[in-house]
C-alpha cells in the first residue's frame, strides 16, 4: 500500500515562539492519529532547529521548503543540504508554484535540487500545476507532463513525493473537485517509472473537505498551506476520517 503523506507548509508563516505555541497545542492530538501515515511539517529555515528539539519521540518529520543543488558556495540567501539534514529535516519541498511564479524557479532548477536533496537523504516533495488559465485554455494534461518531464530527469522514484497542486486552488478556497484531482493524479502516476510514488493534492484543503479528498483512490495525502498553521485545523485534516 503507498504511504499517506499529510504534509503542513507554513510558507512564510510563525516565528520561534510562534512555532512552539503550535506544537503544544497540535501534539496531544496526535495520540490517536493512525500509523498508515506519515505527518510532515514544512517549517521557515529559523524555526527548523527548535522544532526539530521539540520533535524528539513525536510522529510528526520535520520538512524545509527549499534546498539549494550545491553542499556550500556563494549563493547568498539559499540554504544547502547538510544543513538542514544537521538539524534533522526529512523532507524538502521543491518547486512549489509561489517559487516558480515569484523567485524564477525553472523545470532545470527544480530537477537540480531534486537530485541534491536525494544525495542527501532528503525526501523531495515535487510540486506540480497549472494556472487558470492553462486550466481554460485545455493545456493542464501538457503542462503537468513537461513539468514531469524535465523536473525528474535522473531523479530516483523511490525516494520521492509529488504534489499536484492547481495554483488556481492555492489559497483561494476553490478547491479543485476532488474527482478532477484524482483524475489527474492518475495521469501523473502513469508517466512514472514508479507507480507507488506518494503523490499528494494540495490547495485549499481544509479540515470540511479533508475526507473525501482521502476517499479519492488516486490520492495519497496532502499538501496543506493556510489550514496547517492552527493546531486544531492541521489535527483534524491528519486524523482524516476513511469514508
Ligand atoms: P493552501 O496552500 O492550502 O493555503 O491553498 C497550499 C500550498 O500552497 O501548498
Amino acid at each position: 500500500m503507498r504511504k499517506k503523506v499529510i504534509a503542513g507548509n507554513w510558507k512564510m508563516y510563525k516565528t520561534q515562539a510562534e512555532a512552539a505555541e503550535f506544537l503544544e497545542g497540535f501534539i496531544p492530538h496526535l495520540e490517536d492519529t493512525p500509523d498508515d501515515r506519515e505527518v510532515v511539517l514544512c517549517v521557515p529555515f529559523t524555526d527548523l532547529a527548535i522544532m526539530s528539539q521539540s520533535l524528539h519521540g513525536s510522529i510528526i518529520r520535520l520538512g524545509a521548503q527549499n534546498v539549494h543543488w550545491e553542499t556550500s558556495g556563494a549563493f547568498t540567501g539559499e540554504i544547502a543540504a547538510p544543513m538542514l539534514t544537521e538539524v534533522g529535516v526529512r523532507y524538502v519541498i521543491i518547486g512549489h508554484s509561489e517559487r516558480r511564479q515569484y523567485f524564477g524557479e525553472t523545470d532545470e532548477t527544480v530537477n537540480l535540487r531534486l537530485k541534491a536533496a536525494q544525495n542527501a537523504g532528503l525526501i523531495p516533495i515535487l510540486c506540480v500545476g497549472e494556472t487558470k488559465q492553462q486550466r481554460d485554455q485545455g493545456e493542464t494534461e501538457s503542462l503537468i507532463s513537461s513539468q514531469l518531464k524535465a523536473g525528474l530527469v535522473g531523479v530516483d522514484q523511490t525516494n520521492l513525493v509529488i504534489a499536484y497542486e492547481p495554483i488556481w486552488a492555492i489559497g483561494t478556497g476553490d478547491t479543485c473537485e476532488s474527482k478532477e484531482a484524482n483524475r489527474v493524479i492518475g495521469l501523473i502516476r502513469s508517466q512514472l517509472s514508479n507507480p507507488d510514488v506518494p503523490i499528494q493534492y494540495g490547495g485549499s484543503v481544509k479540515p470540511d473537505n479533508i475526507d473525501e479528498i482521502m476517499a479519492q483512490p488516486e490520492i495519497d495525502g496532502a499538501l496543506v498551506g493556510g489550514a496547517s498553521l492552527q493546531p486544531a485545523s492541521f489535527a483534524r485534516i491528519v486524523n482524516y476520517q476513511k469514508v
